[in-house]
């Protein structure tokens, strides 16, 4: 049974990504596979009035379900609510789609936007599956995220070396022929905990830390002049903390030189035409390195609710400093 994200009182991205453009900020995107991240995202978005993405991957299908997923999401619309965000602006995102039929599955299914990621196939494929997504999701007005460039390290099972930029004179031609929605880019960033090798970085000589490259400022700026007030997303955008990789490094775990994207990096980002910058790998982090802590701490604990409450603070904690500090969409979804 066909069932419209609008029962379930989710929004689509279209509204939010313009108001998001327009204002210089960006909407939080988080990945979640279980219940805590889940509580943790809505507390956060709730407590902040942060309009918010739950984006739904491939690998969290597969862990979770898609159909429990979806419910969970429904149910985050009624317990924002509960927490007294009066209008609650949630939107249930399918993340790294790779088919047509899985992003059509998501619309029957209630998403109210999906991501069809035909980024490895030739330029003229991914038009083409891009097109046929969007024709199917804009009949019932979902909003679709399509991308263009590749990303180095693991997207679900599309995997590469080495990342490709985005190339800004495709970027026009794409959007036309496509109707997507929002476009996804690459410009240095990359999924996962290790973002970039040593020896793309160089030391900070005081701390000894990683510090990476910086993105490529250039080709963003380069596509928003050929798409001016397009809504563009940021995949790869964690930030791996040192804390959350020393503490778990410290109580057990083996996360040597893990680096992320430095955060004065995504603050600039979302002042511009970003406007989703996706999060998935810090929540993980956040939960390890609270969970190593606890169990370490308390060996004789064995109630799943013992570790897993500081997790989910660390979670929650984490996400509204995302918000607050670096993206800027607090208070946006009054
Ligand atoms: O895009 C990658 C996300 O972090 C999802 O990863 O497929 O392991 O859930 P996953
Ligand atoms: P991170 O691995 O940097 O959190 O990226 C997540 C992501 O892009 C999900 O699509
Ligand atoms: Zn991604």
């Amino acid at each position: 049974m066909k069932v419209s994200f609008k029962e379930l009182g989710l929004v689509n991205t279209r509204e939010m990504f313009a108001k998001a453009v327009k204002g210089g900020y960006a909407i939080p995107a988080f990945n979640f596979n279980n219940m805590e991240q889940l509580q943790a995202i809505i507390q956060a978005a709730a407590e902040t009035k942060s309009p918010v993405i739950l984006q739904v991957s491939k690998g969290a299908r597969n862990y979770a379900n898609q159909t429990l997923l979806r419910y969970m999401a429904q149910g985050a619309v009624e317990y924002a609510k509960e927490l007294g965000w009066k209008k609650p602006q949630i939107v249930l995102h399918l993340d790294h789609g790779d088919s047509y039929e899985l992003c059509k599955s998501c619309v029957d299914f209630g998403f109210s936007s999906v991501m069809i990621d035909a980024s490895s196939l030739p330029y003229d494929e991914n038009v083409k599956l891009t097109r046929k997504v969007v024709n199917y999701a804009h009949k019932y007005d979902v909003t679709v995220e399509a991308e263009l460039g590749v990303l180095a390290g693991v997207e679900d099972e599309v995997s590469s070396a080495v990342s490709h930029y985005t190339k800004p004179e495709e970027v026009i031609d794409f959007v036309k022929k496509t109707k997507c929605d929002s476009l996804a880019i690459s410009i240095g960033t990359s999924h996962g905990a290790y973002k970039f090798t040593p020896e793309q970085c160089t030391r900070d000589p005081q701390t000894g830390r990683l510090v990476p490259p910086p993105l490529a400022f250039d080709v963003l700026k380069a596509i928003e002049k050929k798409l001016p007030g397009f809504p563009i997303v940021l995949h790869g955008s964690s930030s791996v903390p040192q804390e959350y990789v020393d503490m778990c490094n410290k109580y057990g775990g083996q996360l040597p030189n893990a680096v992320g994207i430095p955060e004065e990096q995504l603050r600039k980002a979302a002042k511009s035409a970003v406007c989703k910058i996706n999060i998935d790998s810090d929540s993980r982090l956040a939960m390890t390195a609270a969970v190593r802590k606890h169990l370490a701490e308390n060996p004789s604990h064995f109630d799943p609710r013992q570790y897993l409450k500081p997790a989910r603070e660390e979670m929650k904690k984490m996400y509204i400093h995302k918000i607050v500090n670096v993206l800027g969409s607090n208070g946006k979804a009054r």
